[in-house]
């Protein structure tokens, strides 16, 4: 199988690349694998994702980890984070479709508004309050309307790695900087390890009927397991690695950001879990993973 991975400097794009290229890898059937950043495939850009496209041999599989995931940025940059997240997918999916390839999306738990009291199932309304959310989710609905069959989306939350920008790293330097912190303590989520996201994908595409069969294009939810809120997470980031922080609570509306935030996206895995026989772990397990 030939597969392109967009968003190599990404989290989830690296986090692919670093198990494809260790000893576990070896163990995998024999895939051809391509990374790509925006300097090669700039979804910003119609023209780029033609000539990209021209330019290169048909795909097996396009695993899209490429997205525009500044939250608060996108209330002002509406425009480019609609063509990222949005336009740009239209456009690779009938790429996709035109090479007869699969293609794996990731979408957001920032799709739904966060005001319900039960874990999300995939089935459940949608409600984005941010651009970031309305653009991932027009992205989402467009794949849907352009590939029936043969594509998947995948739903993740709270994503962090030893890569890039993410709360668990932005955590361990300003606890290492201040005596104390206050951290929003009403909004839940499931903090999912971009390490984990990975293998589930690596899995899936090295499922047989994966490979061999068409399926009809279906939304799963992916995160790791358990619920937490952000300042519950920052304590046990702390506790973890034995940094002396006072972590205060407070309220979402005591620290007021550009773009809105979901209460409460927790999801349910079930579906993806049954589907390729996965076992989630907990997300407390894989944060100690990480140090
Ligand atoms: N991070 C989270 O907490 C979170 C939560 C829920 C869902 N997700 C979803 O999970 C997926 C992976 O997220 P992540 O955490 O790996 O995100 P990330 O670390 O921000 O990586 C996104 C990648 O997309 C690339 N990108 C941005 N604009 C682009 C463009 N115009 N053309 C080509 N590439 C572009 C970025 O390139 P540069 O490196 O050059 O900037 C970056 O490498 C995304 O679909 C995201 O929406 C993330």
């Amino acid at each position: 199988m030939r597969i392109l991975v967009t968003g190599k400097n990404g989290q989830l794009g690296r986090s692919i690349y670093k198990i494809v290229n260790t000893t576990n890898g070896d163990s995998l059937p024999p895939n051809e694998f391509i990374f790509v950043g925006r300097e090669e495939l700039d979804l910003s850009n119609n023209n780029s994702i033609i000539n990209y496209f021209d330019n290169h041999n048909k795909f097996d599989i396009i695993i899209n980890c490429a997205a525009y995931t500044a939250v608060d940025k996108a209330e002002k940059e509406q425009e480019l984070a609609n063509q990222v997240n949005h336009l740009a997918i239209k456009q690779l999916a009938g790429i996709v479709k035109e090479q007869k390839a699969k293609l794996i999306h990731i979408s957001t738990d920032y799709v739904f508004d966060g005001e319900s009291n039960k874990p999300y199932k995939e089935t459940d309304e949608t409600n984005p309050i941010n651009v970031y959310g309305k653009t991932k989710l027009a992205g989402e609905k467009a794949l849907q309307e352009i590939m029936p069959t043969n594509a998947m989306i995948i739903r993740t939350s709270w994503v962090y790695s030893e890569y890039g920008n993410n709360f668990v790293k932005t955590m361990l330097r300003l606890g290492k900087e201040r005596d104390e912190l206050n951290i929003v303590s009403d909004q839940i989520g499931s903090p999912t390890y971009a390490t984990d996201l990975a293998e589930v994908i690596l899995k899936i595409i090295n499922n047989t009927n994966y490979r061999n069969k068409k399926q009809s294009t279906e939304i799963y939810h992916y995160s790791n397991e358990g619920e937490i809120s952000w300042h519950d997470f920052a304590k046990e980031i702390f506790e973890l690695v034995d940094i002396q922080c006072r972590v205060n609570p407070i309220t979402t509306g005591e620290y007021p950001t550009p773009a809105q935030r979901p209460k409460n996206t927790v999801m349910q895995n079930d579906k993806i879990a049954r589907i390729f026989g996965l076992k989630i772990a907990n997300w407390k397990a894989s944060l100690g993973l990480l140090f």
